[in-house]
């Protein structure tokens, strides 16, 4: 039975901020946030992106002064990409096995900087490390090949494992790889070692950015759509999750954020699992680019579409505003 008006009037509780706050039905904390940072070469480098104004590319000994900053600002989870050098990129991507690399070096750093008071999340994917800017092994008629790419990832989360990763996270979308990962990790020791799937990803026009952070938007021909998915569907996402899960991932993610929030939704009605949302790169330049013209106001447009991913039932949210949402929000 509901009331109606004027017994019912909906304005009474949000007459005063105590009251608005006594109803607020969900929160956004910084321990809710995870901060994906851009590695990079050399020492004491800071690189500005472009077309993601206000993020840097950081050599590693400014990865770990960010480390140290997200722990002070109570942000519970980094997530780290490395911009390789050029030389380093091949057509099969093996630098992404090298126990030395650009990823495990910040690792390693990160690690003996902050213990485990941290998470460090790695990406898996060959995008960073191929020549050809996919995310996988590319055949002769240009198609990255499933199954022998599935290979190579197993070996880059076990060199990512090895070097301290506490969540191994897959964006590239090839079949069978959660459950393929998950067998390395258990037989190799890492048992604690979790797998975020990047479970409904979407074949995106919002990742620009995030392909000048790392290098590869200027190598990249063609596009992603034989393995990311297709922004019609959702029926579809809800078997990519459910497969994902069935292999062995801890937790999934929707990617992009806000366009797939109706994504976010059902993934947590359907199965009842911590769900993140990565609010990605061009997500992030839209907000700036609506500040920088005057449309917005930063805070606001932050903190409120941080929020809708909590509102959606996500457990956390990947976004590069990060730490600026922390400082917004208090420690
Ligand atoms: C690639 C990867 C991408 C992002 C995360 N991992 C881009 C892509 O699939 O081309 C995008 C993140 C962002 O745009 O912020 N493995």
């Amino acid at each position: 039975m509901i009331a109606s008006y004027p017994q019912a009037r909906l304005r009474r509780t949000r007459a005063t901020a105590w009251s608005r706050a006594l109803h607020r039905e969900v929160l956004i904390t910084p321990a809710d946030l995870i901060w994906p940072l851009f590695v990079t070469e050399g020492s004491g480098v800071e690189a500005p992106i472009a077309s993601l104004p206000g993020v840097s590319r950081w050599s590693v000994d400014g990865i770990v002064a960010r480390a140290r900053e997200a722990v002070d600002l109570g942000i519970p989870c980094l997530a780290l990409f490395p911009n390789t050098q050029a030389e380093r990129r091949s057509d099969d991507g093996a630098e992404a096995l090298n126990p030395d690399n650009l990823m495990c070096r910040a690792i390693r750093a990160i690690r003996d900087a902050c213990g485990d008071t941290i998470g460090i999340l790695t990406d898996v994917a060959l995008d960073p490390y191929t020549s050809h800017g996919q995310d996988g092994l590319v055949n002769a008629a240009g198609y990255v090949e499933n199954d022998a790419t599935v290979e190579v990832l197993v070996g880059q989360s076990l060199n990512q494992a090895a070097a301290g990763a506490d969540i191994i996270a897959p964006s590239d979308m090839m079949d069978g790889r959660i459950g393929a990962i998950r067998d390395a990790l258990e037989s190799h020791g890492h048992v604690n070692v979790q797998i975020m799937s990047y479970a409904a990803k979407y074949a995106s026009a919002f990742y620009g950015p995030f392909r000048d952070a790392v290098g590869s938007r200027g190598l990249l021909k063609g596009d992603k759509k034989t393995y990311q998915m297709d922004p019609g569907n959702a029926e579809e996402a809800l078997r990519e999750v459910e497969l994902d899960l069935a292999e062995g991932a801890d937790s999934v993610m929707v990617k992009p954020g806000l366009p797939y929030l109706d994504i976010a939704v059902r993934v947590k009605e359907a199965f009842g699992v911590p769900v993140f949302a990565y609010q990605v790169s061009g997500e992030y330049a839209m907000i700036e680019a609506a500040v920088a013209a005057g449309a917005g106001e930063r805070d606001a447009l932050v903190l409120e579409t941080l929020l809708a991913f909590k509102r959606a039932g996500c457990s956390g949210v990947l976004t590069y505003h990060a730490a600026h949402a922390a400082r917004l929000l208090g420690a």
